[in-house]
């Protein structure tokens, strides 16, 4: 599906306003003692009120404004597309950082084109991530760069400039399963007497984003879903940098790797051998 610049320009405002909206009310309206309103994969792997409140204000909002085009939420909002394009969101990123109230969550909303329930088949062509705490908008349209909107100024986003792992900050995060878990916590124990030094920040959404700003080297993850992956992955690519999976693929539950081109290479490399 072909979209021009000026369609990729309002998809992109769209999700920015949205983005914007659905951040607030997560601030404004957290009840007193927020708890966990429900589980999901796993104890641990959580769902307050408030993501749902979130996700209903997405679903409600992009349905007034683009009521053809399909949803996929985290939370269970669904809808197919009549136009080709299907929104992807995450209502609230790095849910447990907002359970503790640490401030490190966003919400990601995507416009994607293409099939968003078969892996690889789909791509973001616009996207906005918003920090709510920060008040940091990250915003992309496909071709036409990256962008940071923060205390009132814009500035376009690269990724960073840096060669070597050995000198690189890398970032990375772990699922819910327990035994996901042990395997990846030992592949970080092989990597960490070859790079910098390791953050685990606890939203990938950020995640992605400061990568495209240069404010770390490279990410990488496996267990993604869709939501966590579409608005930052394309903030990431429209700053230069390259995303991907494993050998090749498309990146995805299996793998994401993100940053620039030369340390993608050389930690996929090591992630995968
Ligand atoms: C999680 C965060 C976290 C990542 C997990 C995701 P959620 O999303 O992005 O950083 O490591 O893999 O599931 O559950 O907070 O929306």
């Amino acid at each position: 599906m072909d979209l021009n610049p000026t369609e990729l320009t309002s998809l992109a405002q769209i999700a920015c306003t949205v983005a914007i909206e659905a951040g607030r009310l997560v601030v404004d309206e957290r009840p007193e003692g927020l708890g966990v309103a429900r589980t999901k994969s796993t104890d641990t792997d959580v769902v307050t009120v408030m993501d749902q409140r979130s996700e209903d204000l997405l679903r409600r909002r992009l349905g007034e404004m683009r009521p053809d085009d399909g949803l996929l939420g985290e939370e269970g909002a669904a809808r197919d597309s009549g136009s080709g394009v299907t929104w992807v969101v995450d209502p609230i990123d790095g849910t447990v950082n907002y359970l503790y109230e640490l401030p490190g969550y966003a919400v990601s909303v995507a416009a994607c084109v293409g099939d968003v329930s078969t892996p690889g088949r789909w791509q973001p062509v616009a996207a906005a991530v918003f920090n709510p705490l920060s008040e940091e908008l990250f915003h992309a349209h496909a071709g036409g760069g990256a962008f940071l909107r923060s205390g009132g100024r814009e500035h376009r986003l690269s990724v960073s400039t840096r060669t070597r792992l050995a000198r690189s900050l890398v970032s990375t995060g772990f699922g819910y399963d327990p035994q996901v878990r042990a395997a990846q916590g030992q592949l970080l124990a092989g990597l960490l007497p070859l790079i910098r030094d390791v953050r685990r920040a606890g939203s990938a959404a950020i995640d992605l984003c400061h990568v495209a700003a240069g404010r770390l080297d490279i990410y990488y993850e496996s267990g993604l879903n869709p939501w966590d992956l579409a608005g930052g992955q394309l903030v990431v690519t429209e700053a230069g940098g390259v995303v991907t999976g494993r050998d090749g693929a498309p990146a995805g539950k299996d793998l994401v790797v993100a940053g620039p081109a030369g340390l993608v290479h050389d930690l996929h490399a090591l992630i995968t051998r």
